[in-house]
């Protein structure tokens, strides 16, 4: 699929996929924050493209092997790779992840969030203790994102809050590298050993993204040949930032302002 070899970006490039992974961000902060109950996934999907438009970019998921829409919407028992759907109808207390892949200028952004339809009142405690372990877990994985560290220990960061809360971690899907294309190499899974794989390098640019589950890590893939569900339907929860290593540490690159 992706090229095996990791593309350090030059510092020209690294301007470049900031202002990609800028409108990645603008993208998922305009659907989280106009999702209401009553709206369908399909509708948000639309206010996607038009969002996309005014910004200036365009959807790298669609027509992605065939992907048919503008960004991935995954409700509920929904983990991630969700196709927006007229049949889709938010409902307040829905855990709505987002993920959003842009193209600008050649550069990829790519990130997602999850959030409660309707606000975090809506949901059920243990719910969103799963939302924010899951924002944890991103985040712990990105302070191991130094130069010099390994890929292994972002990997392991992440799963260790995972067991700390005993969730389930998706492993048939990885973070990744970005920037020029997608997905590019390195795979960056969100469990394993600490010290291992590939060096981290200024340069790199990496989405880090866990998928953690309520219940049963399984999952299954829907007859429309994209969506990821959990194979006992309990909630799952997806967070996804893009990041660049430099010498003064992981730079997220779609940061919300
Ligand atoms: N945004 C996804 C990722 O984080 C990939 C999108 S899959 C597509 O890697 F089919 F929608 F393109
Ligand atoms: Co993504
Ligand atoms: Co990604």
């Amino acid at each position: 699929m992706s090229d095996y070899r990791i593309r350090l970006k030059t510092p020209e490039q690294l301007v470049q996929c900031r202002a990609a992974g800028q409108k990645a961000a603008e993208v998922l902060m305009a659907m989280c924050e106009n999702a209401h109950a009553g709206m369908s996934t399909k509708a948000l999907d639309d206010l996607a493209l038009q969002t996309m438009h005014g910004l200036g970019c365009e959807s790298a998921d669609f027509g992605y092997y065939g992907y048919p829409a503008q960004t991935c919407i995954s409700v509920n028992d929904a983990v991630i790779h969700g196709v927006p759907s007229d049949s889709i109808v938010l409902k307040n207390g829905d855990v709505l992840s987002i993920d959003i892949t842009i193209s600008y200028n050649g550069f990829i952004g790519d990130n997602a969030r999850t959030v409660i339809v309707g606000g975090d009142e809506y949901a059920p405690p243990e719910v969103l203790a799963l939302v924010r372990n899951t924002e944890a877990g991103l985040e712990a994985g990105i302070a191991k994102a130094l130069a010099g560290n390994r890929v292994g220990d972002i990997s392991h960061a992440v799963e260790l809050v995972a067991n700390a809360h005993h969730y389930g971690i998706v492993k048939e899907y990885v973070g990744h590298g970005c920037g020029v294309s997608m997905h590019e190499a390195p795979e960056i899974p969100n469990y394993g050993p600490a010290h291992r794989g590939p060096v981290l390098q200024e340069g790199m640019v990496l989405c880090i993204e866990p998928m953690f589950t309520l219940g049963s890590r399984r999952i299954k893939v829907l007859p429309d040949g994209w969506t990821v569900v959990t194979a006992d339907h309990s909630p799952a929860a997806h967070a996804e930032k893009m990041i660049a290593i430099t010498a003064n540490g992981p730079e997220v690159l779609t940061d919300w302002h």
